[in-house]
């Protein structure tokens, strides 16, 4: 079994035998001193996509253990705000809130400690229940959350990257993502787990006019 330091137990790459198993981007991972092999996504869509500039805010939602803000620290010297229901173990120069991303007082905490946001992104994941289409509909839910938060809080032109499942219901997730940013793509990541239908969408520029059906 392997430990990051300076994480709590239960968070990081505790592996071997965990849900990953020890494979390329998990030792990867583990060499280049992030907390999960997660941060490989967040790399893969920067690359790609370009979200993030060097300047730029931005909020992580379901951000623990901490490897997309690992990532967000190498990419912009703007504020880094990550929220998880659990608690995220410091990282230098970036803010945590523990809580409900969804509920309004987590909402409000993030407008009171940040004056503008330029980028959200979010790889949140719901508790699997292990019934595939259950936890298929939970986890779009959770990133239609996801979307009504940034359209909450970016500044017009700002943009999002939120972790869904192809599947039940993520069409009519993207199409409220096409309603209010003006460029939407699906991305399947290299790091995603073989025969997993998640799906990154990559919505940018935020037309400002909040749509919500
Ligand atoms: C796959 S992990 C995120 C990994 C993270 N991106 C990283 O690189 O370390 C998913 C996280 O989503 C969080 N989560 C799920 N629902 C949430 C909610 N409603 N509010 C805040 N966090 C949530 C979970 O607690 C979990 O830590």
């Amino acid at each position: 079994m392997w430990f990051l330091p300076g994480l709590p137990a239960g968070q990081g790459n505790i592996l071997m035998g965990s849900q990953w198993g020890a494979d390329k981007y998990y030792k990867k991972s583990v060499s280049e001193g992030y907390r999960s092999r997660a941060a490989y996504k967040l790399r893969d869509i920067q690359n790609r996509f370009n979200i993030i500039r060097n300047d730029d805010n931005v909020i992580d939602l379901g951000a623990a253990p901490g490897s997309w803000m690992q990532v967000l620290r190498e990419l912009t010297e703007g504020e880094i705000v990550g929220i998880d229901l659990n608690p995220i173990a410091s990282i230098e120069g970036t803010r945590t809130i523990t809580g409900d991303f969804t509920t309004d007082v987590v909402q409000e905490k993030v407008r009171a400690m940040l004056h503008e946001v330029n980028v959200v992104v979010c790889d949140a994941s719901p508790k699997l229940s292990g019934q595939k289409s259950y936890d298929q509909a939970r986890a779009v839910a959770l990133s239609e959350e996801a979307l009504f938060f940034a359209i909450k809080v970016l500044k017009p032109g700002g943009n999002f990257a939120v972790k869904s499942f192809q599947g039940e219901m993520f069409n009519e997730l993207l199409e409220l993502a096409r309603e209010n940013f003006y460029s939407v793509k699906v991305y399947r990541s290299r790091a995603a787990r073989r025969g997993s239908s998640e799906a990154y969408i990559i919505a940018k520029n935020f037309k400002g006019t909040t749509h919500v059906a």
